[in-house]
């Protein structure tokens, strides 16, 4: 049974590992916390900061449990089919054809391997420029190696599937080298490191739902900066903006706000 001080243990995180716990909805993440506490057989929030800081393995496993990896290529189809047939032509039409594209909290790769894929139907690989970022090491040396299963790319359509990906017939799938090379993986913390900036089209899915109120407007804002004007931010299935204009945002599309010119 976890019983003693959350609000230190959230203070102690934050000094050991630069994570902000009070920017999560705390519920949530209080009962992620505690069942991974209970899992590990450790009793209270401060003998389990201790094996925190003694531990590196447990330390990366607990990141890697905490920030919620579920990622899959093409995530939300129908969104995926707006980006190609409104969104990228829009993009290239006013921005010309070279873009600049982050994908911010990419998890395991998933998410930046689908753009690089949908964007090379208009524009070379060399003209297209994917940063995409994580909190979690863990997740991003997944990403980098580029290894998949059938079930991570199931809603990605054949097309992609026959030019982009190499299937060993037994399961494990990679990702061609030279999607691979479009894209830049880097440590990021949305709440904590710079951003980007100069961005043709920012894509964050997913990870914000995880935020408080607070934490959500300040990373909006930050992503307005880094957009330049009529830029595009692509967001969630669950992830509407509400009232968006207070960020300098204009609706485009669902789930697509330009920012305003
Ligand atoms: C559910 S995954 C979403 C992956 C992908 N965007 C998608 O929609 O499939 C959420 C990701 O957000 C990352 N994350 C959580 N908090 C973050 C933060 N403060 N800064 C950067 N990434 C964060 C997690 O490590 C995790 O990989």
């Amino acid at each position: 049974m976890v019983i003693d001080s959350y609000d230190k243990f959230k203070d102690e995180f934050y000094r050991l590992a630069k994570i902000d716990l009070n920017a999560y909805k705390e519920n949530q993440m209080k009962r992620r916390i505690n069942s991974f506490i209970q899992k590990y057989k450790f009793n209270e929030y401060s003998d389990f900061f201790e094996g925190l800081k003694a531990k590196d393995e447990i330390f990366d496993k607990f990141v890697t449990f905490l920030t919620i990896n579920v990622s899959e290529f093409y995530r939300n189809p129908t969104q995926w089919k707006t980006l190609e047939n409104d969104v990228l032509p829009y993009l290239t039409e006013t921005f010309g054809k070279h873009l600049k594209v982050w994908s911010a909290a990419c998890s395991t790769g998933d998410e930046p391997y689908s753009l690089a894929m949908v964007m090379k139907e208009l524009l070379p690989f060399s003209k297209i420029d994917i940063i995409a970022t994580d909190l979690d090491k863990e997740v991003l040396s997944i990403a980098q190696k580029g290894y998949y299963n059938e079930k991570s790319i199931k809603d990605l359509p054949d097309r992609y599937k026959k030019k982009y990906l190499t299937n060993d017939g037994k399961g494990i799938i990679r990702v061609n080298d030279d999607v691979r090379k479009s894209i830049r993986f880097q440590e990021q913390n949305l709440l904590k490191d710079a951003y980007p900036t100069g961005l043709d089209m920012i894509v964050c899915r997913n990870v914000l739902i995880y935020f408080t109120e607070e934490a959500k407007s300040q990373v909006y804002h930050e992503f307005s900066r880094s957009l330049k004007k009529g830029g595009i931010l692509f967001v969630g299935s669950t992830e509407q903006i509400i009232s968006c204009d207070q960020y300098g945002y204009e609706s485009f599309r669902s789930f697509f706000y330009r920012k305003e010119s």
